[in-house]
């Protein structure tokens, strides 16, 4: 077991496993460290894994109880929510032993411990970092280079204090032995309507409390107003422009005092569980970063150039720790290019193709700007829109809420982004990544040649529509 590496990474999620993987498929000596028992990060473990099985298991139960009977199909459904949850944590065990697989694969240690940085690779002297195993002992390694990954952690509600029973983060959404009767979920967000969609249908009634007047912030304005009002025709309820002032444990559950965001007079909601998702925070706590000098930003993420270099010449940081979205896929972009800046190679992220999907039913998918980024920086665009209801795979199955919405250059025609509500979202969405990432023009897309029927017709007819030739409405 050797004690010294071309490179050391701090964290095994999407970034650091990805990074340590390329650096060992590169030619490079590379260690993994994490100190949470199992590979994957929050991803795999309390993140995207978990809740995507959830989602999806939520979603079969209640089509399986509301929609089966509409398709000529009578059933008697009955919830079973600790086999729901058995599976749920069986795909998380086979993809974290994955990661194991993949790390002996491309000659990567895996090391379980929590790592800090002692000293920074410097003038031809080596980093070096001590490892608390498991069993009490330090284990002391060195490094010629050493990549910061360790993510991201649940932002705190001032004056509340999440118990993960009661009071809980996304993580203690994701294991509850019962479903709530009442579920008061605080933060529209991505995690707020994910795991409130999954007890909705598992029969909880959800209220949404939100600071901002919308929902999805950040999410194109009319692709959020028109997922706001699906949302609310499932039985949703919001209460937008509203914070959370605090909480009282009761005898029988939670009284949650909320007043207008812009103050005014407060009022009571009372629920069974309270999910907190009012976004993350970087996570770079006891990693001995001031000590070595690693300068961080005002909201405490690892500052870095565009080749993901930190201040201190040998230390890198790649995804949630550092700037950009709080996204998988994000750290695993990130994670790629930087380990193939430090093999010598030119790694790139390109920002404006990076999708991001609200996994509820129907999913959000976007990717670039959205029309209000675009009028801000002043761009001269045009828009191809086509709905659901028009297409016919929509229509046969029965999913025809939503629409697609490309935006390309007035000009050019090159397409600079695209918003999609409705089935299969995070789907459809990867061909307009792809022609993001390739310059195409939205003609590109509209003159392929896409199945029939399928719902991808939706984005070719979009992409049509912005010169001004859709031809199925
Ligand atoms: P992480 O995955 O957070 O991994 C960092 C790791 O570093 C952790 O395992 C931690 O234990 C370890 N670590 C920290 N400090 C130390 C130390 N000192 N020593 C050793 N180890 C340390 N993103 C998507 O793209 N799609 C989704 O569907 C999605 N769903 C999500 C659902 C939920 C409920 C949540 C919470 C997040 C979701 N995300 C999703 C976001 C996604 O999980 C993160 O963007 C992603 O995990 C970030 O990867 P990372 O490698 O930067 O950090
Ligand atoms: P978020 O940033 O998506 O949403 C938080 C919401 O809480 C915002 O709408 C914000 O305005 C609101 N908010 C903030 N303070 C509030 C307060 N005091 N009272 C009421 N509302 C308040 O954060 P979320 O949902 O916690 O998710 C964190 C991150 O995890 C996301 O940014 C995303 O990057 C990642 N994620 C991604 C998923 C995906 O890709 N499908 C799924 C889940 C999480």
């Amino acid at each position: 077991m050797a004690d010294s590496f071309d490179a050391i990474v701090i964290g095994g999620g999407p970034g650091g496993y990805n990074v340590a993987i390329r650096l060992g498929q590169l030619g490079l000596t590379a260690a993994c460290i994490d100190k949470r028992g199992a590979f994957g990060g929050t991803c795999l473990n309390i993140g995207c894994i978990p809740s995507k099985a959830l989602l999806h298991a939520s979603e079969r139960f209640h089509e399986a109880e509301t929609d089966f009977a509409k398709l000529g199909i009578k059933a008697k459904v009955e919830l079973d929510l600790p086999a729901m949850m058995a599976q749920k944590t069986k795909v998380v065990g086979e993809l974290t032993k994955g990661v194991e697989f993949l790390f002996k694969k491309n000659k990567v240690e895996g090391i379980i411990g929590e790592a800090k940085i002692t000293a920074a690779p410097s003038n031809g002297n080596l980093g070096k970092i001590e490892v608390k195993l498991p069993d009490g002992k330090t284990r002391s390694l060195t490094a010629k280079n050493i990549i910061i990954a360790t993510g991201s952690d649940v932002a705190p509600l001032p004056g509340v204090t999440v118990d993960e029973k009661q009071i809980v983060s996304s993580t203690g959404a994701l294991t509850l032995g019962a479903v709530p009767k009442k579920l008061l979920v605080v933060g529209a967000g991505v995690i707020g309507l994910e795991l409130g969609s999954v007890w909705k249908r598992l029969g909880a009634e959800v209220t949404v409390v939100e600071f901002l007047d919308r929902v999805t912030p950040g999410i194109d304005l009319e692709v959020s107003k028109a997922f706001q009002r699906i949302l609310t025709k499932q039985g949703f309820t919001f209460q937008l422009s509203t914070k959370v002032t605090g909480v009282e444990k009761t005898k029988t559950g939670l009284k949650v005092t909320v007043e207008p965001a812009a103050g005014g007079d407060k009022s009571v909601i009372e629920c069974d569980v309270m999910l907190v998702a009012i976004g993350r925070i970087p996570y770079t706590a006891n990693l001995g970063l001031a000590e070595v000098g690693v300068a961080l930003d005002k909201r405490g993420r690892v500052i870095t150039d565009t080749h993901f270099r930190t201040n201190v010449a040998g230390i890198y940081a790649i995804g949630d720790c550092r700037e950009g979205p709080m996204l998988a896929h994000k750290a695993e972009e990130e994670a790629v290019a930087c380990a193939e800046n430090i093999a010598g190679k030119a790694g790139h992220v390109n920002y404006d193709a990076i999708p991001s999907v609200v996994y509820t039913f129907p999913e959000v998918a976007t990717v670039g700007k959205n029309e209000e980024d675009l009028k801000a920086a002043g761009v001269k665009y045009k828009i191809g829109k086509f709905p659901f209801t028009a297409n016919a795979r929509a229509k046969t199955i029965a999913a025809t809420d939503g629409f697609v919405k490309i935006l390309a250059d007035a000009e050019t025609d090159k397409v600079l982004g695209c918003a999609i509500v409705g089935p299969e979202a995070g789907n459809l969405i990867a061909e307009v990544v792809l022609a993001i990432e390739f310059g195409a023009s939205s003609e590109d897309i509209a003159r392929t040649c896409h199945s029939h029927p399928t719902l991808t017709e939706a984005v070719r007819q979009a992409a049509m529509g912005v010169e001004g030739w859709t031809m199925q409405m």
